[in-house]
């Protein structure tokens, strides 16, 4: 069974490289919402970078980590959400989310990915010979999770700030009191 909906949050989902983090500050901004970026709280609490507790602990570790602070999330509103790439490829933390917020998605081509994320190295998935090919691969893999959003945005062709303007537009319609 489907639990009831009482949306008070929005959550970002989407690929490393989407904008989540750019588009995530635009609409807390705007709606005066607070802010939580998944990744940087795990990293502030465990006092490790994201890459160290991958190499030291292994991806496994940091999954549990990403979910536990899912589950932490239910209580709280006036929030925008912006998760780590692959968090929603435990479904247990998209059914967590979906009570208390909208889960849009942001998605981009795999080129476009690609050409935003080559100058950066905090990604451990993405330290590979051929980190193209591994985005491709990830991105195939995931489709079928990040499909699971309430809404998908496509930010190839939009600036961050066209994407926040949807993202709010989708949550007042999801929000609206209708008559
Ligand atoms: C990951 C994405 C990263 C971070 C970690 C794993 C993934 O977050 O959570 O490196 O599995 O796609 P961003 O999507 O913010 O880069």
């Amino acid at each position: 069974m489907t639990a009831a909906r009482h949306i008070a949050n929005i959550a970002l989902i989407g690929f490393m490289g989407t904008g989540k983090s750019t588009v995530g500050r635009l609409v807390a901004e705007q709606l005066k919402f607070d802010l939580l970026d998944t990744d940087a709280l795990i990293e502030e609490r465990s006092g490790k970078k994201i890459t160290e507790i991958f190499a030291k602990n292994g991806e496994a570790a940091f999954r549990e980590l990403e979910s536990q602070l899912v589950a932490e999330l239910a209580k709280r509103t006036r929030v925008v959400i912006s998760t780590g790439g692959g968090l929603p490829t435990n479904p247990a933390n998209l059914a967590s989310l979906k009570p208390h917020s909208l889960v849009v998605c942001l998605w981009a081509a795999p080129e476009n990915i690609f050409a935003r994320v080559r100058e950066q190295s905090h990604r451990p998935l993405l330290h590979d010979s051929d980190p193209l090919g591994r985005i491709r691969s990830l991105l195939a893999a995931r489709e079928k999770f990040y499909k699971q959003a309430d809404v998908l945005l496509n930010s190839d062709l939009r600036s961050a700030r066209e994407v926040a303007a949807q993202v709010i537009s989708q949550f007042r319609l999801a929000t609206r009191v209708r008559k």
